[in-house]
């Protein structure tokens, strides 16, 4: 089976739900690929696997070297990689600088940038120029510090318009998907119903088109406990068990045993005349 393209994302809008996962190493991306139509080299990276308090201190480095990982492990997943915070929001030749830059060093399949109408431009611009975009609104993470906080959207009506035309904006302007993050229920189906590209939802109900979520919150190597987040199997508990196991064996000397020892060659004795 070849790599699905942004194309047949964009086709599975209303047919199948599509079934999305962040991948950020080539270990999970391995793992992933069978089951995932779409994978994410989401800038959660920097929360997830380097400890930062948001993703704002996250490098176009980074991103690109996590990338380049995911796809070389990968054969069937689309992947996507995530423009960190910064590498865009300057100017639209930026924004294709450092696109492009992303496209070439992973050959990734496009690109996720956060921002409904004040990124059409940009959008349409990178998307005119073959560059392929995923939008990403909602509670937008790079946007966590203008917030104050990270919060869940549309839960009054008043609210709602802005949204709504964010992904029309989105959708004009030539992005393949958009994400919705953080969302009430309502507005997620309100905004699915009214664009013709397909709506990925994390905290934003089954809605939506299809469902992402952090891989590692979904197996338990992280402590995020947010409503909308399942944890589908405890890793961490698992790797914290072996770690217990194996430090008894070691203190008591049960490992290594013979199994996992090498011996001599055996010795070829010359006789004496
Ligand atoms: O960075 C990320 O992992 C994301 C997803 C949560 C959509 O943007």
């Amino acid at each position: 089976m070849k790599r699905k393209s942004v194309i047949d994302i964009k086709e599975m809008k209303s047919k199948l739900p599509i079934v999305c996962l962040t991948a950020y190493t080539a270990t999970i991306g391995r793992f992933l690929d069978s089951e995932a139509d779409l994978l994410l080299v989401g800038d959660s990276l920097g929360m997830v696997l380097y400890d930062h308090e948001n993703t704002l201190t996250v490098t176009l480095q980074q991103m690109i070297n996590h990338a380049q990982a995911v796809v070389k492990s990968t054969s069937k997943a689309c992947v996507v990689t995530d423009m960190p915070f910064g590498t865009y929001e300057e100017s639209v030749d930026v924004a294709f600088k450092n696109a492009a830059k992303v496209m070439k060093e992973t050959n990734c399949s496009a690109i996720k940038l956060e921002g409904g109408q004040s990124m059409f431009d940009t959008v349409k611009y990178l998307t005119e120029r073959g560059i392929p975009v995923m939008g990403h609104i909602g509670l937008q993470p790079q946007s966590v510090l203008v917030d104050g906080g990270y919060k869940i959207k549309g839960r009054n009506k008043f609210e709602w318009s802005k949204f709504i035309d964010d992904a029309r904006a989105l959708e004009e302007a030539g992005a393949f998907s958009v994400v919705l993050e953080g969302m009430a229920e309502p507005l997620a189906a309100e905004i699915t119903g009214s664009i013709s590209i397909p709506t990925i939802g994390i905290g934003a109900s089954s809605k939506c088109d299809g469902q992402i979520l952090v891989t590692e919150d979904m197996i338990g190597l992280t402590d995020v406990s947010a409503k909308f987040v399942k944890q589908y199997i405890n890793i961490g508990e698992l790797i914290k068990s072996a770690a217990v196991e194996y430090r008894k064996e070691v203190v008591n000397r049960d490992f290594p045993t013979k199994d996992h020892v090498y011996g001599m060659k055996p010795t070829i004795v010359k006789k004496e005349k």
